[in-house]
């Protein structure tokens, strides 16, 4: 009974203690895993074995990562070419995972052998998963060259999506026919309904890549906005208003206009849903719709997009932002 107490004391102290690391869908990332006993033994004789595992709830489900002894490293499975120890000193067995997708989330173990000693150090890797969405200025279509499409995504507090981001996108059903940057320099775009004039309708649903392309070129951009911190509001008030008018009121409610990215995030992290065209920062009307129904975007849960209008219209309403403090 004794021993049965200390190991379910040992899971409860390793299931608090072990760190977490987050990193964004696509990004690169460290786990950290130091050799402990320094002066004893030292990292780059062939006595130490590290291996990398993954941490399945079933452990006969565990997966080998990475193995290393010496100069010999061997990586597995999905992991294979992916990931590398970092080995900035000879004490440091942390793992660098690059292209991080959504099924590397979970917990890792670094095990360091030496002789009959072994010593296991977890960490968990969380991924966060934000929201892609397609942007064009007020110009229209196709007006970004590279340089304007960071800075278009950067003014909506986001940033320019990379692939793994779109392609997780596209799988959750993202299908959009105008081409956009990506952080890599590749232009592509989501198509989950194959049609004639989105890439042609024989090709299966994919991402269509035009590849990369000069950096002066003009495209849309996708941009890719993380979950914040900070409240997205519908502005409660009884007249509609200008643009000016729109900026001022979220002034005067000690907050600022939302970006295209607060709605997007607000949208699809917290499942906002207001059938009210909203004046938004970049000048632009847009609603977010998470139960279609009836006159409020009956086919999909989308934010729909009225366009830029005459800002001295006297037509919409106003979305808030309040970043926490
Ligand atoms: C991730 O690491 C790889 C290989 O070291 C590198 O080519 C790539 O640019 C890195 N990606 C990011 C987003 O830093
Ligand atoms: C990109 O477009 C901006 C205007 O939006 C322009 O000022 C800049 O010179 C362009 N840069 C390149 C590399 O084409």
């Amino acid at each position: 009974e004794l021993v049965m107490v200390s190991v379910s004391l040992l899971a409860f102290f390793v299931r608090h203690k072990s760190p977490a690391v987050f990193v964004e869908l696509g990004g690169n990332v460290t786990l950290p895993c130091r050799l402990m006993h320094r002066d004893i033994i030292s990292f780059g004789t062939m006595a130490i074995r590290v291996k990398w595992i993954k941490v399945a709830e079933d452990e006969a489900l565990n997966e080998d990562v990475l193995s290393s002894m010496g100069p010999h490293k061997n990586t597995y499975g999905s992991f294979e070419d992916r990931v590398f120890m970092q080995e900035l000193d000879s004490d440091d067995a942390s793992l660098v995972i690059t292209d991080v997708s959504m099924d590397d989330k979970g917990k890792y173990r670094c095990e360091i052998i030496s002789g009959v000693e072994e010593t296991l150090q977890y960490v968990i890797l969380e991924v966060e998963s934000g929201v892609v969405f397609p942007y064009s200025p007020h110009l229209g279509r196709y007006n970004l060259n590279f340089t304007g499409a960071v800075q278009a995504c950067e003014e909506q507090d986001a940033v320019v999506a990379n692939h793994a981001q779109l392609f997780e996108a596209w799988k959750g059903g993202l299908d959009w026919c105008n081409a956009g940057w990506l952080s890599d320099g590749t232009v592509q775009y989501p198509i989950n309904r194959p049609r004639e004039p989105c890439g042609g309708s024989k090709n299966g649903p994919g991402l269509r890549n035009y590849g990369r392309l000069d950096k002066h070129r003009l495209y849309d951009v996708f941009c890719y906005a993380s979950s914040s911190n900070g409240r997205f509001y519908w502005l409660v008030q009884p007249d509609r208003l200008t643009f000016d008018e729109a900026v001022q009121a979220c002034l005067d409610d000690d907050a600022e206009i939302a970006k295209v990215g607060h709605i997007h995030a607000a949208w699809k992290l917290e499942g906002y849903d207001r059938c009210d065209a909203g004046w938004l920062a970049d000048g632009s009307v847009r609603y977010p719709i998470s139960r279609p129904r009836k006159n409020c975007s009956p086919t999909e849960a989308a934010v729909r997009f009225v366009g830029f209008p005459d800002k001295t219209q006297k037509s919409y309403g106003v979305y808030c932002y309040k970043a926490e403090q």
